[in-house]
């Protein structure tokens, strides 16, 4: 058997920051669940299994100084790329390994015993022998009260795309080039079978949607289709794996799941709570939802949290904007936050506009109903999911901004090249936020001088910086002419700026 075990291996997989396995995040989904969280105040040990390209763990590990990251995947792409970042940024509590699933299993390395274990579009691509592979790393690693995350594709929500990935699978056997070029082919494949509306897509609306999908990026698709082992699962079958490692299902890192009742029909509601147990439940609820994708987050051992406890930690606990507050407006939701009505929206966000706040002081506006887990928890909920807001565990322990300053230099450095690190570092909310490509240059001007302050200057500046990125949009070069660019860079100094240094990321 080769080493990659039917993984697609030709090809590195495009970064991202997935905020939801930050321990922050997880630590939320066990106390709203009503579990024990893991405390972060004291040095915790975080590892991620299979990181790609390093982003998630990267930041986390800048924005965690007092706590130890590792992680491992078996792809040597990967892992060079990875710790080209982690050395770029001197992250000293970071550790890198080149190691399959099987090699860590079976002790190849000396590991510690973990608070948290992560993996993220890992389980359901590959070998089933892998995926025991990594319960049996979790039996052997995980310590007594430790969180695990599992972001898989599930079912029934990609139940429609087993023909789809079994075209991709018949297509690349015969073609003879890589994987981008096998997927570049399967695009037109798949455009034509719309053009000529096969039954098949025409009767699965999904099947459109997917269809249409495959406009993404062609790493990003190869990595989803042409593993060997692709095979989405029932949440059912992952409880029943980890129980193997003595793990108990908490909820889900999607926080807004906690709140699941708030966005289906009565009906649908009294169909789950008549259902006592609670496998059969998030089935149904699966069903109900035709859930694609899954955050879930178990215990090893969970334990109840009293409610006592529960109100006495969620209070403590604060909410951060990582958006400039005139973006947040219900006009610019698609679905916006329903907890509370547009003229609600002012008192909360004057409040988090001054720095994280907590949820005791915004549960206690005028008007804001329900207690530190009622409304302004699910309004921030929502703005979470929309990137444009962190919550921060009561625990964690104020942090040394050094090394997310050196990350982000990097990251910001990198901007002037591509348009693949899309995420800043901040240290005082303990996770990555999302930034756009202009917000990340200038900020590269800001830690090189913090005293900036001169949009006109630093547009002239940035103007060839912009023309020289071949990977802009013409579009959008062109939008940005004449005084389009100083006007938004003028508004980046006004917005933004305040923003970044609440988040530690520039001096204040
Ligand atoms: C779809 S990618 C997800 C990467 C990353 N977690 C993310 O979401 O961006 C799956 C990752 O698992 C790694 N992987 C797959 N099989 C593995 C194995 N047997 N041992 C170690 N790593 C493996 C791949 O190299 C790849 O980086």
């Amino acid at each position: 058997m080769s080493w990659n075990d039917g993984y697609v291996t030709d090809t590195p997989y495009p970064n991202g920051v997935f905020t939801a396995m930050a321990p922050s995040q997880l630590n939320f989904s066990c106390v709203l669940n009503g579990y024990k969280p893991v405390s972060l105040a004291s040095p915790f040990k975080y590892f991620e299994l299979g990181f790609g390209l390093g982003q998630t763990l990267t930041v986390l590990a800048a924005a965690h100084p007092h706590a130890e990251f590792f992680g491992a995947d078996f792809m040597p792409a990967h892992v060079s790329g990875a710790r080209e970042l982690a050395h770029s940024a001197g992250l000293s509590n970071l550790t890198l390994l080149e190691k399959s699933f099987e090699q860590l299993a079976n002790g190849e390395v000396a590991l510690p015993e973990f608070d948290f274990i992560t993996l993220h579009g890992v389980y359901t691509w590959v070998s089933r022998a892998n995926q025991q592979h990594i319960v049996q790393f979790l039996a052997r690693y995980l310590k007594p009260g430790g969180v695990v995350y599992v972001g898989y594709n599930t079912l029934p929500g990609w139940a429609t795309a087993f023909p789809i990935q079994r075209l991709v699978r018949e297509l690349a056997a015969v073609h003879p080039g890589n994987s981008l070029q096998k997927m570049t082919d399967f695009k037109s494949l798949m455009a034509a079978l719309v053009d000529v509306k096969a039954d098949f897509v025409t009767g699965h609306p999904d099947v459109g949607r997917l269809a249409r999908g495959f406009n993404d990026n062609a790493a990003y698709l190869a990595h989803e289709y042409l593993n060997e082992h692709w095979q989405p699962i029932y949440h059912a079958d992952l409880v029943r794996d980890l129980s193997e490692a003595k793990l108990d299902y908490v909820g889900s890192a999607a926080l807004s799941q906690s709140f699941w009742q708030a966005t289906l029909s009565p009906e649908q509601v009294a169909l789950i709570n008549s259902i006592g147990n609670p496998v059969v439940r998030e089935a149904t609820r699966d069903l109900i939802c035709n859930t694609k994708f899954r955050k879930d987050v178990f215990v090893r051992g969970a334990r109840p949290l009293s409610a006592r406890d529960r109100t006495a930690w969620l209070s403590e606990a604060q909410a951060a904007l990582v958006a400039p507050r005139v973006t947040i407006t219900p006009e610019a939701y698609d679905n916006p936050p329903k907890a509370l009505a547009p003229a609600q929206w002012p008192a909360v966000l004057d409040a988090l506009e001054t720095g994280p706040t907590r949820l005791s002081t915004l549960s206690q506006l005028p008007s804001v109903q329900g207690g530190v887990d009622g409304d302004a928890l699910r309004f921030c909920i929502t703005l979470q999911e929309y990137g444009d807001l962190t919550l921060l565990d009561p625990t964690l322990p104020a942090a040394d901004p050094e090394p997310a300053r050196r990350l982000n230099t990097e990251i910001t450095r990198l901007a002037h090249l591509h348009n693949h690190f899309t995420s800043l570092c901040s240290p005082v909310t303990g996770n990555g936020f999302h930034c756009g490509r202009l917000v990340r240059l200038v900020t590269a001007r800001l830690l090189q001088d913090p005293a900036t302050s001169d949009a006109a200057r630093l547009s002239a500046e940035l103007r060839p910086v912009l023309d020289a990125c071949t990977d802009i949009d013409p579009t959008e070069l062109a939008s940005l002419e004449g005084d389009a660019l100083p006007a938004l860079v003028a508004q980046i100094l006004r917005h933004r700026l305040p923003l970044l240094k609440q988040l530690g990321v520039c001096a204040d």
